[in-house]
């Protein structure tokens, strides 16, 4: 009502509520880096355009006459009770898009209450973020680094934070087939972008210096004889060298973004490897980017809490299924065992309605709030939320529902067969 109100009265939104103005007014605000990075997706960006096209093939039926006076948007996830079934979907390298980075986007998350999911590709340290959400609720997304230790103390430091969830994103290990970034020649994460979650971690602040200690000392004697001798001795007797080269050069920002490239793929990952997350900690856990009926059936024998059904918005196998029938088969096969957790291709509250009608419990956003946070910082985010929220309440309200509970298959149009 608000939202007409104001239109009515003249106050013209500053963010598109149309999602492809939406857009082409977010690209004004990036650079072509920037844009290219957010905005493209993999390859001839096929699953990214297949994401959006597929929602026109499960039409809503809306029903009439069924007193829709009193709605509820709440949902319940591992034992929390959240205001509506969206939550900010994890997102890398925020400072491309705005300054304020993750600030920001906590700030409209908690002016909403909103779950905010913080990216392991963050811009802030995850303990800022935090603070800036106080008691507002935030899920921890993981990427797993191939060093264990250093995996696991992200999970802690989580966890720490207050985290409900851990996320955990299985389909990047090493990045999509980007090719607009390939002709751009850009890489935010070379550039020192996104790695603050990183830099801020004690375990990867070991390796770092590791590193640069290594560096020195297969260096030093190759221009000093003499000098490379003094260092050898030095490590023998103690702490010297370290504390030297902790000094000279801790905190480099090149060798961070070294051990980082090292770090951060583990491609040898597999589900066996789920035991030991759950030995880390006592968090739900939730497996993001299942796309396959029969891996959804492997995260049910492994024990995982949620299932997070995502091809990452099209940015890593060009050619996947759109990921709205992934959901739609993997619903039909996890029978509401675990909640399921539906990203990529959302662009309206219409669009939630199907996903939720398809067996989704929650659903993730990326790029919309990303291009409002371009636009207009944490009250750009805030108000492309809020607008998904607000046609969410509308579609239900029209379509005869009144809580996210009451939306199910029978409130749209399945093709028979499973895409
Ligand atoms: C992402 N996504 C993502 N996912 C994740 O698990 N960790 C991350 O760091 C990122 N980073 C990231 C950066 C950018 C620029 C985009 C656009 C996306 C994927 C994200 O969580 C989500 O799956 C998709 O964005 C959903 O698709 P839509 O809503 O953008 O179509």
């Amino acid at each position: 009502g608000a939202i007409y109100a104001d239109g009515a009265y003249g106050r013209l939104p500053r963010v598109p509520v149309e999602p492809d103005l939406l857009a082409a007014k977010a690209e004004k605000h990036l650079t072509p880096e920037a844009w290219w990075y957010v905005a493209g997706s993999a390859g001839q960006q096929r699953t990214a355009k297949a994401n959006t096209a597929a929602f026109d093939r499960y039409p809503i039926v809306p029903r009439m006459l069924r007193d829709v006076k009193n709605r509820s948007l709440g949902v319940e996830l591992f034992g929390h009770s959240y205001s509506s079934p969206l939550l900010f979907a994890p997102i890398g390298v925020l400072e491309m898009a705005h300054p304020q980075a993750e600030r920001a986007v906590g700030r409209a998350a908690k002016a909403l209450n909103i779950p905010m999911v913080l990216s392991t590709q963050g811009s802030t340290p995850m303990e800022v973020t935090s603070a800036e959400l106080g008691e507002s609720p935030m899920w921890y997304q993981l990427y797993w680094s191939n060093n264990d230790e250093f995996a696991r103390s992200l999970v802690q430091r989580a966890e720490k934070c207050g985290a409900h969830a851990i996320v955990v994103t299985l389909d990047t290990h090493c990045m999509g087939w980007r090719v607009k970034d390939l002709d751009l020649g850009f890489l935010p994460f070379a550039r020192g972008m996104g790695i603050a979650q990183y830099t801020s971690d004690p375990v990867f602040t070991d390796l770092v210096n590791d590193r640069i200690k290594n560096k020195v000392a297969s260096a030093l004697p190759k221009q000093s004889p003499t000098l490379g001798a003094i260092w050898t001795l030095a490590s023998i007797i103690g702490h010297y060298p370290g504390r030297l080269v902790d000094k000279l050069f801790s905190g480099q920002p090149r060798a961070a973004v070294d051990t980082f490239l090292d770090t951060f793929p583990c491609p040898s990952l597999t589900w066996a490897d789920i035991a030991k997350l759950r030995a880390w900690t006592t968090l739900p856990i939730v497996l993001k980017g299942i796309q396959h009926p029969a891996d959804a059936l492997l995260a049910l024998e492994h024990g995982v809490d949620g299932i997070s059904v995502s091809n990452h918005g099209g940015r890593q196998v060009d050619g996947a299924i759109a990921s709205l029938d992934a959901l739609d088969a993997i619903a039909r096969v996890v029978k509401g065992k675990v909640p399921i957790i539906f990203d990529s291709g959302i662009r309206s509250g219409a669009d939630v309605f199907k996903a939720l009608a398809l067996g989704a419990d929650a659903v993730m956003v990326g790029r919309p709030w990303l291009f409002g946070l371009a636009i207009d910082g944490a009250d750009g985010a805030k108000a492309v939320m809020e607008r998904i929220l607000a046609e969410l309440d509308f579609t239900m309200s029209l379509s005869g529902v009144s809580s996210v509970k009451a939306i199910g298959r029978e409130c749209v149009v399945v093709p028979k067969e499973p895409v």
